[in-house]
């Protein structure tokens, strides 16, 4: 077994790079079997779920050679099954998007009923919404979902949710349909948009990605034969920023994108950190306790879900008492029981959660109970005073590369043992 052990507490200080954004690889990635041949992708994440996403690829036939840890030459153009392997598919949750793709592609799919992060229910409704008016048939037994199209047709889809997986998961099945497809009530997160302009430069019309209104014009087929990187991951660098406000620190954040990070600024100067905002960097740091604040969660732009968690930590140390609203899911707030343990004031009620601030934060042994918990708790151990020891780092690792070199490049004595 695996854990991070950290001692603290250390001023996060110095430059930090962000990677490739996790949400967008894991769709992009899929986005290739659309493709009768050959394309390049760059700036992937190295994570884990890159490595699943890319063995479930080749299982079904896709050729992958990688040109470095962050890129590779796929070649989609012998697909051979429409088996999905069921085991590697259940294991995240973006193997859902191998169902629009293979729709696309093959006409068919079975794939494992898709795994992930565990923030309560989690349906799928929206995208079998999508796949059904598109002209698909879809069962779901036995822990399996399984469709089947003879030609998808474009037509209207209104999302009764705004939802990231189903705006993803329709743009990719209607690329190749017949007509005109129109998504109303799109998700406009960044990696909606990264995923349409890979799918263009690829060769397919989509418009609007980024506003609530997506229209794609079928096309025959994607040509590929091009390159493509993957955009700056928005919650990785909004997490190096929330980090270097927990540590009162000053860092400055490299290869990101500034606009996406736009709701994250706003609440770090609500609460006295500062930000200097450099177009492709960002420099945050913070000299003194944080002010209180109150935070809802909601859909881009509104405050991302995935730096809830990390806002946590920095509310558990504010001055006051601060409020947390999570209105994307139902069970985000687990990791408020590992930072009581680490001497924070929490109550978490339903999709509520208050933070009575403290002074400090003092090490403990904690469990990261999913994704964005863990990366909390890396922030929390850095600020705290003493030795915090974090375990269940398999799903940091789905999500963040080399997190604890990173968070040591910046000061933090970090280090992963295996027991
Ligand atoms: N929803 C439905 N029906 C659906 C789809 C979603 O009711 O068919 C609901 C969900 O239950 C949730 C809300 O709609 O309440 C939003 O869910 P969404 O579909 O947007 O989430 P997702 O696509 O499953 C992605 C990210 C999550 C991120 C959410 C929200 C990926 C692989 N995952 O999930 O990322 O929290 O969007 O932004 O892109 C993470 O990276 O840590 C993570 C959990």
């Amino acid at each position: 077994m695996e854990k991070l052990v950290v001692k603290g507490p250390t001023p996060l200080k110095g430059e930090v790079t962000i990677s490739g954004a996790k949400n967008a690889a894991v769709a992009i990635l899929p986005a290739t079997l659309l493709i009768d041949g050959v394309c390049t992708i760059e700036n992937l994440p190295n994570i884990s779920d890159i490595k699943i996403s890319c063995t479930i690829l080749e299982k079904l036939g896709a050729k992958i050679t990688w040109n470095d840890e962050h890129s590779i030459t796929i070649d989609t153009s012998n697909i051979t099954t429409t088996k999905a392997p069921l085991d590697l598919t259940s294991k995240f949750r973006a193997s859902y998007y191998m169902i629009g793709a293979m729709l696309s592609r093959k006409g068919e799919i079975e794939v494992g009923m898709p795994g992930g992060c565990k923030l309560g229910a989690r349906p799928i409704d929206q995208h079998i919404k999508g796949f059904e008016l598109l002209g698909a048939n879809v069962t779901v037994e036995k822990g399996k979902i399984y469709a089947k199209a003879k030609k998808l047709k474009g037509c209207p889809i209104y999302m009764d949710i705004v939802s990231v997986g189903a705006t993803i998961n329709v743009m990719l099945s209607a690329v190749l349909a017949k007509g005109t497809t129109i998504i109303d009530n799109a998700a406009k997160e960044p990696h909606i948009v990264d995923v349409a302009n890979f799918l263009n430069t690829m060769g397919a019309d989509i418009r609007g990605a980024g506003t609530d209104v997506i229209k794609i014009n079928g096309v025959e087929r994607l040509k590929g034969n091009a390159t493509y990187s993957v955009v700056p991951d928005q919650i990785e660098a909004g997490t190096f920023m929330l980090a270097a406000v927990a540590t009162k620190g000053d860092l400055l954040i490299k290869n990101c994108i500034t606009k996406h990070l736009e709701s994250i600024t706003a609440k770090i100067l609500e609460i006295g950190g500062n930000v200097e905002d450099n177009g492709d960097s960002i420099r945050v740091w913070c000299n003194k306790r944080p002010n209180k604040a109150t935070i809802k969660t909601l859909p881009y732009p509104g405050f991302p879900t995935d730096l809830q968690p990390q806002m946590g930590v920095v509310l558990s140390l504010a001055n006051g008492t601060s409020t947390i609203n999570e209105s994307i899911w139902d069970s985000r707030f687990q990791y408020t029981e590992e930072l009581n343990k680490m001497g924070a004031k929490i109550t978490a009620q339903g999709k509520t959660a208050f933070f009575e601030g403290v002074k400090k934060l003092s090490g403990a042994p904690v469990y990261s109970s999913d994704l964005r918990a863990g990366a909390a708790l890396v922030i929390a151990g850095t600020a705290a005073e003493g030795e915090t020891e974090i375990y269940n780092l398999e799903h940091i690792d789905r999500g963040y590369e080399n997190i604890e070199e990173k968070f040591r490049s910046i000061g933090a004595n970090i280090q992963r043992i295996t027991e």
